[in-house]
């Protein structure tokens, strides 16, 4: 019989990467493709789902041709997403009654403002774990449902959008549904997904009656919620369909989540944070949902098959790389691998501190009025004092995450495993170490999130045993030690807390 492998959908915030991996966790095939992103107003930011799915069958069918492999050999497949982006879309015709909101986008910011002036947010963390924001799902679904265009009957008449999601006329879900819909036709969410709506219930693993009615989500229209490995399979692809061959999904876990999972943080204590648009720092608190008193947020962290749910404790920084790219948008780099050359150019930054809160901040601060703000600079600034503090800004933001995962959890972390696009470059793992005084470890395979996915699917249909066949596929690329004192990295990162303050609350009027 030929070689088998399982296949992984990581469906990011800028594009969709479709990866094979083979028993020993190795990729081999890899393709991607990047999709428009649309700003229809300062604060608004919202992708094309069709474009996402067209996006999703051609890097399917380009990954297998160019590694010349049938889909026959895929054991199964498993989906990894952008997380709490948020669609709705006719359960007739298939197609988006709007476009998704993704999870960057402010429009919800005086909803969320509403709802803390009217003290439900107290209510809202106890039963989700989240901190009431514009960045969860639930404030998004309320908005399609307020403002997308109704459907016009042939009478002239148009039919409500509330009434035709009440009568299962029109279905509500974040892109792992989305995706798992067009793969097998069926209307699933995993729980990681789920605990990013704020309307889920991560204590009782259900949609709360509370919350539907707060933000008017008819139950009808939402997935039904299942464990992230699933050995009774979350459907099989359609033979008929783009891939020709009856693949079994069955497994689907939020990106980080996902990296969680991929970078086997299984026992209670580890941690990781992955370096995308934004940076997603989660410890496995295991069966304890452990309740934050710093400003992050209790999540599921995954659910085995039959298993009880791990919980994780999450710091959710909005703009790491997304700043990187900016510095790239505006012409202070080509690209990159720069910053690293640039920034190692000067000693330091001569006191300038960059805050990249380009859409507010997330954890620990959640304020969604901070902008942006460069401060310290005098006339001898240089670009590479900027880029610097760019990429010092990464590491101070990881670093306010650690010390509130430490006091919330009592755990300290001696070393954090990191992944995603940024980790290949060493000056920012180093400068990492420096500043949160920890070991960073980096491991070979850096694309953890599409391999956690495919470890939850492969888990689910016997193609690894146990968790622990896939501990032994973790392996070590390079581990960065601190090199700074710890009294140089106390005052560099003292300064920071001052830069935040003048960020915060910016753009109130
Ligand atoms: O919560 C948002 C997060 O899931 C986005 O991740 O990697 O697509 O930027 P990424």
């Amino acid at each position: 019989m030929a070689t088998s492998y399982v296949g992984a959908i990581d469906q990011g915030t800028t594009g969709t990467r479709f990866m094979v991996f083979d028993h020993g966790g190795q990729v081999v095939a890899n393709s991607y493709e990047r999709h428009e992103q649309f700003y229809p107003e300062p604060g608004w930011v919202e992708h094309d789902p069709v474009e996402i799915w067209e996006n999703t069958e051609q890097v399917v069918e380009s990954a297998l041709a160019d590694a010349d492999l049938d889909a026959e050999q895929l054991a199964a497949v498993g989906i990894t997403n952008q997380r709490e982006t948020t669609m709705v879309w006719d359960a007739d015709s298939g197609r988006p009654i709007h476009n998704a909101l993704v999870w960057q986008d402010r429009r919800t910011t005086d909803r969320v403002e509403e709802l803390q002036d009217a003290g439900t947010v107290e209510g809202i963390r106890e039963k989700t774990g989240l901190e009431c924001d514009a960045y969860f799902s639930a404030t998004k679904v309320e908005w399609i449902l307020d403002n997308a265009e109704p459907l016009k009957l042939q009478s002239g008449r148009s039919r409500d959008l509330r009434e035709r999601a009440r009568d299962g006329e029109l279905l509500m879900g974040t892109i792992d549904s989305w995706l798992v819909y067009n793969l097998t036709g069926n209307h699933i969410t995993d729980v990681t997904n789920a605990s990013r709506t704020m309307l889920y219930d991560i204590h009782e693993m259900e949609w709360d009656d509370d919350l539907l009615a707060e933000f008017d989500v008819p139950e009808a229209m939402l997935p039904e919620v299942r464990p992230s490995s699933d050995e009774n399979l979350y459907g099989h692809t359609d033979p008929d369909g783009f891939l020709g061959a009856e693949v079994p999904v069955a497994g689907a876990l939020g990106d980080q989540q996902a990296a969680l999972f991929g970078q086997t943080c299984f026992d209670t204590g580890d941690a990781k944070n992955t370096y995308g648009t934004g940076s997603f720092y989660l410890m496995n608190t295991g069966e304890e949902a452990v309740e934050s008193d710093h400003g992050l947020l209790t999540t599921v962290g995954f659910q085995l098959s039959g298993e009880p749910v791990r919980y994780a404790l999450e710091g959710s920084i909005f703009i790491t790389g997304a700043a990187i790219e900016w510095l790239e948008d505006v012409d202070l780099i080509n690209n990159a691998a720069q910053t690293a050359e640039l920034a190692s150019s000067v000693d330091s930054t001569d006191g300038v501190y960059m805050v990249p809160a380009f859409t507010g901040l997330g954890a620990p601060h959640w304020d969604g009025r901070a902008r942006g703000t460069i401060v310290g600079m005098t006339r001898g600034t240089g670009k590479e004092h900027i880029v610097r503090a760019t990429l010092e800004s990464i590491a101070y933001q990881t670093r306010d995450i650690a010390e509130a995962m430490e006091a919330d959890s009592g755990i300290e972390t001696t070393s954090l495993r990191v992944d995603g696009g940024a980790v290949k470059n060493d000056f920012l793992c180093q400068l990492q170490a420096d500043i949160i005084q920890t070991e960073i470890a980096r491991p070979v395979v850096d694309e953890t999130t599409a391999l956690g996915s495919a470890y939850a699917a492969g888990l689910a249909v016997g193609y690894w045993d146990d968790i622990d066949e896939l501990r032994d596929n973790w392996r070590i690329d390079r581990e960065f030690v601190p090199e700074m004192d710890s009294e140089k990295a106390d005052a560099m990162y003292g300064r920071w807390d001052d830069a935040v303050e003048r960020s915060l609350d910016w753009a109130r009027e």
